[in-house]
Order: C-alpha cells, then sequence, then structure tokens
C-alpha cells in the first residue's frame, strides 16, 4: 500500500446542508411544487442534519425567478424564499447547527442588511454565517430601483465598502461613512453577537473573487470537486490568504457536492443512475446545452451527437438564474465539442459527464476513505452536501457515512462548541485581529 504524507493528518471535514431550490434533485412529493414552502420539509431537513453533527445549513440565492430563452424556466421548480426568514425559524427549532446565508452586496443597503443578519444572530445565539456575493449579472439588476447599476470592475470595490459599514455596526460603532459608494451615518441597534461577528464566506471566480475572499472571508464556497483541481485551487487561495498576511489555513473550502452511497459499489452506482435518469430527463439535457447555444434545441435527439451550428450570441447565454462558468459559450461549445469527440458522447452522455464533477458515489467505507483523503491532502475543507432528494435527502449521510467519518478520525462526535465560528474551527473574525482591525 502506497503511503501518503498528508499536509494535514488530523484535519476534519465540515458538512453543510445544501437546499438548491432548483430541479436537480428529486422532490418526494414532487406533484406539490408548493410543498417547498411548507416549514415541515424544512425543519426535516435541518434536523437530520444536525443529527448528522452538520456544521451548518447553506443556501444559495437568486432574487428572480430563472429564466431560460426568454421564459420562466419550465425545469425549475419554484423560485426561493427569503434566506434570513426562513433562519430565523430554522433557528427555533435547533440547537448547534449553523446558517449560511448567501446575500448579495450589489442589490442590497449595509446597514438595512447588518441588522437583518445581526438579528438572526441573537435568535440563534451566534450561528450565522454571510456568504458574500456580488452577483454579477445586469438580469438581477432589473429587480431594483436602481438597476443593473454596477460594472463588474466596481462590484468587489462596492462589496468592501458595504462589508465595512455593516462589520463596523456589528462591532457596536457608530457608522459616518462618506466613501464611493456610500453617504450613511447609523447607530448600531442589535447588539454584539455571541460569535463576534457572523462568519463571512464567499463565492466568487475572478482574480479579484478570490483576493476578496483572501482578505476578507473565512470560507469559500467553491466549484473544484475534482481531487486535481480542488488542490491546486486550495493553493492559490492560500497563496492569496497568505499575502494578505494571514494563516495559510486561515480560511475553509467548501464545493457543492452530492453523495450516492450502496451497500456495494455496483448498488451505488445503480442508484446514482437511477436519480440521474430522474433529475437528468431529456428537457433538462437539451436545457444545459441550451444555456450555451442561447437558442431552441429542442429538434436534437439527446442520444446524438452534439450540434454542429455555433452558439448565438458570443457574449452571454440567454439562461437566467444559475450559476455557470459558461459566459463564453463559443469557447465552452468548442471544449464540448472536443470532449466529445475524443470520448463518442452523446448530448446525453456529455450532460452526465459534466454533471458527474459533483458526486462521490460508492460504499459507506469506500466514500469515507475518499472523502479523509481529500481533507488530509488539503483539496478540501467540507462539502456543501446537495441531497438526492428532498426533505429526507441527508438521512441516508447521516445514517451511515458519519459513522464511517467518525470511524477514521476525520469527523466530530459531538458539535465542538455552540457558534459556527467555534464549529468551523475559525479563530475570531479576520476584522477584529489587530493587524486587520475594521478601518475607520
Ligand atoms: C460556487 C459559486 C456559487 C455561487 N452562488 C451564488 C448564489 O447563490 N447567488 C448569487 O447571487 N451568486 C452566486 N455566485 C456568484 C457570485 O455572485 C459572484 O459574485 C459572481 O460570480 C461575480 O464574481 P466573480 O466575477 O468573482 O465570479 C456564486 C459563485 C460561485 C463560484
Amino acid at each position: 500500500m502506497v503511503t501518503i504524507d498528508y499536509r494535514r493528518p488530523d484535519a476534519q471535514l465540515h458538512l453543510n446542508g445544501f437546499f438548491p431550490f432548483g430541479p436537480n434533485y428529486v422532490w418526494d412529493d414532487m406533484d406539490r411544487p408548493e410543498a417547498y414552502y411548507e416549514f415541515d420539509g424544512f425543519v426535516r431537513l435541518a434536523q437530520a442534519a444536525e443529527r448528522g453533527l452538520f456544521t451548518a445549513i447553506f443556501l444559495g440565492d437568486s432574487q428572480r425567478l430563472r429564466e431560460h430563452l426568454g421564459k420562466i424556466t419550465d425545469t425549475a421548480v419554484t423560485g426561493r424564499p427569503d434566506q434570513l426568514v426562513l433562519f430565523a425559524h430554522l433557528a427555533a427549532v435547533t440547537e448547534r447547527i449553523g446558517f449560511v446565508a448567501t446575500l448579495n452586496t450589489t442589490y442590497s443597503d449595509p446597514v438595512d442588511l447588518a441588522r437583518r443578519i445581526a438579528t438572526v444572530e441573537a435568535l440563534s445565539r451566534g450561528r450565522v454565517g454571510w456568504n458574500v456575493v456580488t452577483t454579477d449579472n445586469a438580469w438581477t439588476g432589473e429587480n431594483f430601483r436602481r438597476g443593473a447599476y454596477l460594472d463588474h470592475s466596481q462590484r468587489y470595490r462596492h462589496a468592501l465598502e458595504h462589508l465595512r459599514i455593516a462589520q463596523r455596526l456589528w462591532e457596536q460603532e457608530t457608522v459616518d461613512a462618506h466613501g464611493e459608494f456610500y453617504d450613511v451615518r447609523a447607530r448600531p441597534s442589535v447588539g454584539r453577537s455571541a460569535q463576534g461577528q457572523p462568519v463571512l464566506f464567499q463565492a466568487g471566480e475572478s482574480g479579484e473573487g478570490r483576493d476578496f475572499a483572501a482578505r476578507h472571508a473565512e470560507a469559500i464556497f467553491s466549484r473544484y470537486l475534482d481531487f486535481d483541481a480542488a488542490l491546486a485551487f486550495a493553493d492559490d487561495i492560500a497563496d492569496r490568504v497568505e499575502a494578505a498576511g494571514r494563516p495559510r489555513d486561515d480560511i475553509r473550502i467548501i464545493p457543492a457536492a452530492r453523495i450516492t452511497l450502496g451497500d456495494t459499489a455496483a448498488e451505488a452506482e445503480e442508484r446514482a443512475a437511477w436519480f440521474g435518469r430522474r433529475v437528468w430527463t431529456p428537457r433538462r439535457v437539451l436545457a444545459v446545452l441550451e444555456s450555451v447555444w442561447g437558442c431552441d434545441l429542442s429538434a436534437y435527439d439527446v442520444d446524438g451527437p452534439l450540434p454542429d451550428l455555433d452558439p448565438v450570441d458570443p457574449e452571454q447565454t440567454k439562461t437566467h438564474g444559475v450559476v455557470n462558468s459558461r459566459d463564453q459559450p463559443l469557447r465552452t461549445a468548442a471544449a464540448w465539442r472536443t470532449l466529445s469527440a475524443e470520448r463518442g458522447f452523446t448530448i446525453r452522455q456529455l450532460v452526465a459527464h459534466l454533471n458527474r464533477g459533483i458526486e462521490f458515489v460508492g460504499t459507506p467505507a469506500s466514500v469515507a476513505d475518499e472523502l479523509a483523503h481529500y481533507v488530509r491532502a488539503g483539496a478540501i475543507d467540507g462539502l456543501n452536501l446537495v441531497p438526492n432528494s428532498v426533505p429526507t435527502g441527508f438521512d441516508e449521510v447521516v445514517d451511515r457515512l458519519v459513522p464511517a467519518l467518525q470511524e477514521r478520525g476525520v469527523y466530530p462526535d459531538e458539535y465542538p462548541g455552540a457558534t459556527l465560528r467555534q464549529n468551523l474551527g475559525l479563530r475570531p473574525p479576520v476584522a477584529y485581529r489587530t493587524d486587520r482591525a475594521v478601518p475607520a
């Protein structure tokens, strides 16, 4: 057996329950989309996650219904409720699990948002995280009074000004800020948080986004799960974190993943394929292609080859509301054609292959081994776990994978602390530390 010299032999895996609000899992009560807003389902998920000592429930956000080719997308089920309201409710029926809300800086006001976050912090006694995103699309901006008012080049400068105002309020300072984007006088209206400040997450891929995370965030929602790509990302972030004057291990890296288990490898594969067929209908498979090609491809057979026409718009996709890396349609189409030619993929096989990037499939023992390897090698610190089904989807991981992870010493036997910050093993807030005090 090969002995691997792990960078972090004692590292622990964090599991967050991720509820994506999209069509990419099996809803146990598919015929009743209104079930999405029924509190019982969320309680079921949150309590299962807490039973499994998950670090947090993590929600992504979009502030408009998804659109595809000019219409509300027929492959999504519904929109998303307000995360802080939902979390305030879930805090009342849980004790230890954290709540990470994705809230954008571009379309919110810092004083208002800081107060709402501080309120849930108080109600949950320090269990809140804020995933700071800038939501880089003009389409979302149409929802708001100011419209799509920020160019990409300004987004992170604006995000920083926004964040600093919020942090100073959390620090119980009176704010009198006159910057590039804000002219604000405000006093804190909710007391200090039990964990100092909410834990800051970040999700955004540009160099600026990564630097923003390296300077200000304590965890990153990343897109890299393939082992080599995840390790390269972790190294890049650690370099940036160090350059920002922080210890290299000051930040947790957490991509999304789906986990499907079975008693044998073959059974796990079979179950993953079953969920895959339920979720990846021909219509959804084509929608993935259409999000790049920007036109109706319904005439194409998903079991045939990729279209030989080029995407209609080289600049922008016509699918809105999903986070993707396909903002360069010509390049993406060319890469997908090359991949399909090399591997002999049909459209359906290509989409299945692209989606495989976010899955672990196997027995509890084999998946636990794989995850222990990822964490000890320093490729990831945790997973935002996408359930295969809702609202029962965390149960198999809680009942079967968690004990296997515990046996391997890579998962806690009880919650390490009472706040999200303690449970993520984080130091005091970045902005508090003497070398990085919140600037006046
Ligand atoms: C893995 C990942 C998840 C994201 N999730 C969301 C989300 O749920 N809601 C949102 O508005 N933006 C989300 N974003 C995008 C951010 O809004 C980000 O600010 C945007 O991509 C622009 O920044 P960038 O150019 O640095 O990528 C996500 C980005 C990544 C990489």
